[in-house]
């Protein structure tokens, strides 16, 4: 494991932390007062892409945000924060964890409402992806989520090469050899 103390290059996960809170106003929702789906999605890029930044200190770039459940909804005039850190750093990537609550402001009530990994690739000027430094994990539950990280993402390249092999095949179908 990368320890910052032997391996001064490495990034404690506290270090990447970050928070937004938000007031939601007649903007941001629909027909019934309830926060989009769609705006909540882009408070959590950018409450990702913080802690994406903290970690690489370079230009970053969301090349995927996994599935998200939205536990409840959140209504006009609530206030929403999202809190985010870097799980676990790759070669080039880095898995976000993002959790949301939203605080209704007349009671007072705190709930969690929705949570989402994501993940961020550093990249330089020319949009070519970049190395970047490992992550420490030094707590337990930093520990179980840095663990996670690397499962989450053999799961998405499973995916992603099951979903490449679909469009090879409908391809094929569609244009067979020598059509
Ligand atoms: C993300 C991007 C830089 C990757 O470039 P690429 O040429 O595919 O680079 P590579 O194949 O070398 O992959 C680089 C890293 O990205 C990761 N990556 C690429 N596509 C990914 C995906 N769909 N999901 C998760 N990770 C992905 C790779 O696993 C790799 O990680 P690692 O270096 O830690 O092992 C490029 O696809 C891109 O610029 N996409 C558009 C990003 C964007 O505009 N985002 C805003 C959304 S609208």
């Amino acid at each position: 494991m990368n320890d910052p103390h032997t391996n001064p290059a490495a990034r404690t996960v506290a270090s990447t932390q970050s928070e937004m809170t938000e007031i939601i106003l007649p903007n941001d929702t629909n027909t019934l007062g309830n926060l989009l789906g769609g705006r909540l999605m882009h408070f959590i890029d950018l409450t990702g892409a913080m802690a994406a930044y903290r970690h690489s200190r370079t230009h970053v770039v969301t090349a995927a945000m996994d599935h998200i459940d939205f536990i409840r909804p959140v209504h006009l005039g609530d206030l929403v924060t999202l809190k985010s850190c870097v799980n676990r750093a790759f070669s080039s990537s880095m898995e976000v964890g993002v959790k949301v609550w939203a605080e209704n402001t007349r009671t007072g009530e705190i709930c969690h409402v929705a949570s989402a990994y994501l993940v961020f690739v550093a990249i330089d000027e020319h949009g070519q992806p970049v190395h970047v430094q490992p992550v420490e994990p030094q707590t337990p539950d930093e520990l179980r989520r840095y663990e996670g990280a690397l499962r989450r993402r053999e799961h998405r390249e499973a995916e992603n090469a099951r979903r490449k092999a679909a469009k090879q095949a409908t391809a094929a179908l569609k244009h067979p050899e020598g059509s």
